[in-house]
C-alpha cells in the first residue's frame, strides 16, 4: 500500500532540516532576529549560504535595505528562546529583548550576534533570487566567530551541544548522534 501526500508538504520529507537564526538591521538599525529552517549551503568559494526567506518577512526587508545578515545555528541550550523569536512585533521593537536573547556585536557587519549560540555566521547579502512564494537570499560569508569550547574537529561539538532540526509545524528533532561512514 503506498500514500499520496499533497505535493506542498514535500518539506516535512527534506527533514530534519538545520535550525538557524537569522539576525539582521534596518537602515535605523533596529535589530531582527527570526528563526529559519530553509536554510542551504550554496558554493564553497566564494562561501556562499541561501536562506529561503517570504518576501514578507522583516528580515527580507532588512537584508535589502542594509546588504547583511548573521546566522546562528540552533543548539539545545537555547533552543526555546530561538523558537520563541517566531514572534512578529513591529519593526522598531527587537525579538532579542522579547524572548531574552542577547544582542552582542558581529566583527564584521553590523547585523547583530547571538552571544547564547556556539557559533555566528557572518554575511554580506550577494544576491537575491524570487524562487516561487520565497525569496533566495544568498549571504556571503566574511566572517565565522565560535566559542573555543563548543568545537570539535573544526566544527560544532554537536555531541554536546545538540542540533535542532526542523521537521515541521511544532515538530523538531534534537540530535546528538555522530556516525561515520566510510566514503571509499
Ligand atoms: C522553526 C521555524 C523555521 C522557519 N523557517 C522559515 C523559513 O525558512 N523561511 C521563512 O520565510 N520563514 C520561516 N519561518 C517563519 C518565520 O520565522 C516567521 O514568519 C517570523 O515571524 C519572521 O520574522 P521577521 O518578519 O522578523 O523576519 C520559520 C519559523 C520557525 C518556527
Amino acid at each position: 500500500m503506498s500514500k499520496n501526500i499533497r505535493v506542498n508538504q514535500f518539506y516535512g520529507f527534506i527533514a530534519p532540516r538545520p535550525t538557524v537564526c537569522v539576525s539582521t538591521v534596518d537602515e535605523n538599525g533596529n535589530a531582527n532576529i527570526a528563526p529559519y529552517s530553509f536554510v542551504i549551503p550554496l558554493s564553497f568559494d566564494p562561501p556562499l549560504i541561501g536562506i529561503g526567506s517570504a518576501p514578507t518577512r522583516d528580515t527580507t526587508h532588512n537584508s535589502r535595505e542594509t546588504g547583511e545578515f548573521v546566522v546562528s545555528p540552533v543548539t539545545e541550550s537555547w533552543k526555546e528562546e530561538a523558537i520563541k523569536t517566531e514572534v512578529s512585533l513591529p519593526r522598531e521593537e527587537s525579538e532579542f529583548d522579547e524572548v531574552g536573547l542577547t544582542e552582542k556585536s558581529s566583527q564584521k557587519v553590523e547585523a547583530p550576534s547571538v552571544e547564547e549560540a556556539p557559533v555566528n555566521i557572518e554575511c554580506e547579502l550577494q544576491d537575491e533570487f524570487e524562487v516561487g512564494d520565497h525569496v533566495l537570499l544568498a549571504g556571503k560569508v566574511v566572517n565565522i566567530e565560535c566559542d573555543e569550547s563548543s568545537l570539535k574537529n573544526d566544527r560544532l561539538d554537536l555531541e554536546d551541544l545538540g542540533a535542532l532540526g526542523h521537521i515541521k509545524g511544532e515538530e523538531f528533532h534534537l540530535s546528538k548522534t555522530m556516525t561515520e561512514i566510510d566514503r571509499g
